[in-house]
């Protein structure tokens, strides 16, 4: 069986800020938007901007060429309603834009990041959690998927503590994709026929109080799993 190698990356590498984000002059109108973080290649921000043409789209990675590789992409196929940043999204989501804009965030394959030391570099940490509870409008969602059942479930466990969202695919399941669009990691594993972990949150209160305080779980599955 074909197995992907994981380039990882430092994202405290990627330092520059996106934000405030001017919507008329990257896209010309302010249309509903949605961001997808850690997007790699962007494949699935261009299937869904081709099906969605009435949305903007904006990606963040932290991988340079990719980047660089997925707006050459962007260009060819003439697609003026996506953006592919090389930014950090820890360091980006505050300030972005205005509180309750972006309908919908997607948190796809993030790196497992399995050593302690890189534990503080996942991609779903709780204050990311937050940043994106405070710029969904109500009603507005979370699709989060991964290959690694111990980090979905740490996923799962940090979405879940934040009390402004609430799940709607509850306990995380195995499902089919609820949409239609598919991420290059997501199309190798369907391939496959291995095990994705997928989890749908919806906005349903404004955030508030303290941020939840949770620990990064070793999410090894070789340590895990036994
Ligand atoms: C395993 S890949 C998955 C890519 C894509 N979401 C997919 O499913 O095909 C994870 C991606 O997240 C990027 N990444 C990791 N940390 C990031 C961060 N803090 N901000 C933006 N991108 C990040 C990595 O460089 C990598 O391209």
């Amino acid at each position: 069986m074909a197995r992907r190698i994981r380039r990882h990356a430092n994202p405290f590498h990627a330092t520059n800020q996106v934000g405030p984000l001017d919507r008329m002059a990257v896209f010309g109108r302010e249309a509903p938007l949605e961001v997808d973080i850690g997007c790699g290649g962007a494949g699935f921000l261009f299937e869904r901007a081709k099906n969605h043409p009435e949305v903007d789209f904006v990606g963040f990675e932290v991988r340079l060429p990719v980047v660089q590789e997925a707006m050459a992409r962007r260009d060819r196929l003439g697609l003026k309603n996506v953006v592919i940043y090389y930014a950090n999204a820890h360091e980006n989501l505050q300030g972005l834009v205005p509180p309750g804009v972006i309908r919908a965030f997607y948190v796809q394959f993030p790196d497992p990041c399995f050593k302690k030391r890189h534990h503080k570099r996942r991609m779903l940490k709780p204050v990311v959690v937050r940043r994106m509870a405070e710029l969904l409008p109500m009603g507005g969602y979370v699709y989060a998927q991964s290959d690694v059942k111990p980090l979905a479930e740490e996923m799962y466990e940090f979405l879940a503590a934040e009390a402004a969202l609430k799940s709607t695919l509850d306990p995380i399941l195995t499902v089919p994709s609820p949409i239609d669009e598919r991420t290059e990691w997501e199309r190798h594993h369907e391939k496959n026929e291995e095990p994705i972990y997928r989890m749908w949150f919806e906005k349903v209160a404004e955030p508030s109080g303290p941020i939840p305080e949770l620990e990064f779980r070793d999410t090894n599955p070789r340590r895990v799993e036994g």
